[in-house]
C-alpha cells in the first residue's frame, strides 16, 4: 500500500545554520545581539554555526543524498532588510544569496519549503519599537512588506509558504521567561500581546499572498505550530482529562484557534488568563482576519509529557503521542491538511555517527505518522525532519545535536559527515512515497 505525492523533507533555519552573521551588509538580529550579549550556553553564537551562506550547494548536495523532495529553510529578515523596515532599503547581496539558494535547489529537483520567520528578528525593530510587543500596527506593517517583498521576489520559484515557526516559542520563551532573544522578561501581559501581533502579521501576510499572488503563482500558505500530545494520567477521571484539554488549549489552541477554529482565542484560555492579567481582546472584524488563514496545518512535534528520554532535558519519546495528536487535531480543527514541519531528537556532545538513537526515533515516530493515515484518515501531506545538520540550538548553543548529518564545528571547513540516520531516512524518503 502506497500513499503517493507524499512531501518528504528536512528542515533547518537561517540563524542556525548561515553565519555570515553581519557579512555583505546584513542587519543585525535579536539573536545576534542576544548571543553577543553571551546569553546562550558557554557564550557560544551563530556567527559562523555551519556556514551555509557560503557552503549552501553543500547543503543541497547533502539533501540531494537523502533523496528529499523539498527543503524547508528559512529567509533571514535582517538579511534582506537589515533595519527591518522596507523603506530603509533592502540588501541585494542578501536577496541574491536566497536566490541562489532556490535556484540551486530547483536544478537539484528540491522543492523549496520556505519560513518567513523563524526567530530572527531585525534587531532595530526590536530597539524601536520592542519588536512584537508594539501594538501600533508598526510591527504589522513591517512584517506585511517584508513578506510582500518576499512574495514578489522568490514567489515565481517558491510554492510553500510558512510565515511564522513556532510563535508559541517566540511568546513564551522571547517576551516571556527570557531565555530565549530578544530576552525580554515579561510573564504576564507581555507574552499575551507578543502573540496578539504575531496572529495579525500572519493573517496580513496570508490575506497578501492571497490577494496579490496566489492566482499567479499558485502556491500554498500556511502556519507552523508547535505541539506537544498532553496525556491525561488517567481516562476515568475528569480532572484529568480536562487538565490534559486545558494544556493542548493553551499551547496548541492559542494559535491554533484564531487560525484554524472560531478566529478567537480559546474561552478556556481568555476566562483562565484574564483573572489575573489583561488579555488581549481581537474585534469582530480581527477574528474574520483570522479565520481560515491557513492551507494547511504545519505541526512541529517532539515529544508528549511522559517516557524514555533523551538529551534534551524537554524531549521524552513517546512515538504513539504523534498519532494521538494528529488525531486530536483532525478532529478539533476540521480535518486539515497537515504537514508535519519539524521532527526529530538531539544527542548530548556526541561525536557518534552511528546515532541508533535517531534511527529508532525516526522509524517508531514515522510508523505511528503511517498508522494515523492508514487507520485514522489523517489527511497528513508530509513529513519533515529536523534537522538536515548538527546546527546552532538557540539557547543550547552546540552542545545538542539534532542532524542527520554531523558537523565539525572546530573545522574552519565545518565538514558535514553523514550520520547512520541519514542512510535509513534516505531508505525511507528514496521512495518518493510511503510505504506500509
Ligand atoms: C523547534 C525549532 O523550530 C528549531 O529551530 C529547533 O532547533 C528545534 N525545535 C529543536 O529544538
Amino acid at each position: 500500500q502506497y500513499v503517493s505525492d507524499f512531501a518528504w523533507s528536512s528542515a533547518t533555519s537561517a540563524y542556525q545554520i548561515e553565519g555570515g552573521w553581519n557579512a555583505d551588509g546584513k542587519g543585525e538580529s535579536i539573536w545576534d545581539n542576544f548571543t553577543h550579549a553571551g546569553r546562550s550556553h558557554n557564550n557560544e553564537t551563530g556567527d559562523d554555526a555551519c556556514l551555509s551562506y557560503y557552503k549552501y550547494k553543500d547543503d543541497v548536495q547533502l539533501l540531494r543524498n537523502l533523496s528529499v523532495g523539498y527543503y524547508r529553510f528559512s529567509l533571514s529578515w535582517p538579511r534582506i532588510i537589515p533595519t527591518g523596515e522596507i523603506n530603509d532599503g533592502i540588501n541585494q547581496p542578501g536577496v541574491d544569496y536566497y536566490n541562489n539558494l532556490i535556484d540551486e535547489l530547483l536544478a537539484n529537483n528540491i522543492q523549496p519549503m520556505v519560513t518567513l520567520y523563524h526567530w530572527d528578528l531585525p534587531q532595530a525593530l526590536q530597539d524601536k519599537y520592542e519588536g512584537w510587543l508594539d501594538q501600533s500596527g508598526i510591527i504589522v506593517k513591517a512584517f506585511a512588506d517584508y513578506t510582500d517583498f518576499c512574495f514578489k521576489t522568490y514567489g515565481d520559484r517558491v510554492k510553500f509558504w510558512i510565515t511564522f515557526n513556532e510563535p508559541f516559542i517566540t511568546a513564551q520563551l522571547g517576551y516571556g521567561v527570557a531565555a530565549f532573544a530578544p530576552g525580554h522578561y515579561s510573564p504576564g501581559e507581555g507574552v499575551y500581546y507578543a502573540a496578539h501581533s504575531i496572529i495579525k502579521s500572519h493573517a496580513q501576510a496570508y490575506h497578501i499572498y492571497n490577494n496579490t499572488y496566489r492566482e499567479s503563482q499558485k502556491g500554498q500558505i500556511g502556519i507552523t505550530l508547535n505541539s506537544n500530545w498532553a496525556d491525561p494520567m488517567t481516562r476515568t477521571d475528569l480532572e484529568h482529562v480536562e487538565a490534559s484539554q486545558r494544556n493542548l488549549a493553551f499551547a496548541t489552541g492559542w494559535f491554533a484557534d484564531p487560525i484554524f477554529g472560531t478566529g478567537d482565542y480559546p474561552d478556556i484560555m481568555r476566562y483562565n488568563v484574564s483573572t489575573f492579567y489583561l488579555f488581549p481582546k481581537l474585534s469582530k472584524a480581527e477574528k474574520l482576519l483570522n479565520k481560515g488563514t491557513s492551507d494547511f496545518f504545519g505541526l512541529n512535534h517532539y515529544t508528549s509529557h511522559l517516557w524514555l528520554s533523551s538529551a534534551s532535558t524537554w524531549l521524552y519519546q513517546v512515538p504513539w503521542g504523534i498519532r494521538k495528536l494528529l488525531i486530536w487535531i483532525k478532529r478539533t480543527y476540521g480535518d486539515p491538511v497537515i504537514y508535519i514541519t519539524e521532527n526529530g531528537i538531539s544527542e548530548h556532545f556526541s561525536d557518534g555517527l552511528d546515532d541508533d538513537i535517531r534511527v529508532n526515533y525516526y522509524k517508531n515516530y514515522i510508523n505511528e505518522v503511517l498508522k494515523a493515515i492508514k487507520e485514522d484518515d489523517v489527511n497528513v501531506k508530509g513529513y519533515t525532519a529536523w534537522s538536515l545538520m548538527d546546527n546552532f540550538e538557540w539557547a543550547e548553543g552546540y552542545s545538542e545535536r539534532f542532524g542527520l548529518h554531523w558537523v565539525n564545528f572546530t573545522d574552519p571547513e565545518r565538514t558535514r559527515i553523514p550520520k547512520k540516520s541519514a542512510s535509513y531516512y534516505r531508505s525511507l524518503a528514496g521512495n518518493h512515497e510511503f510505504k506500509s
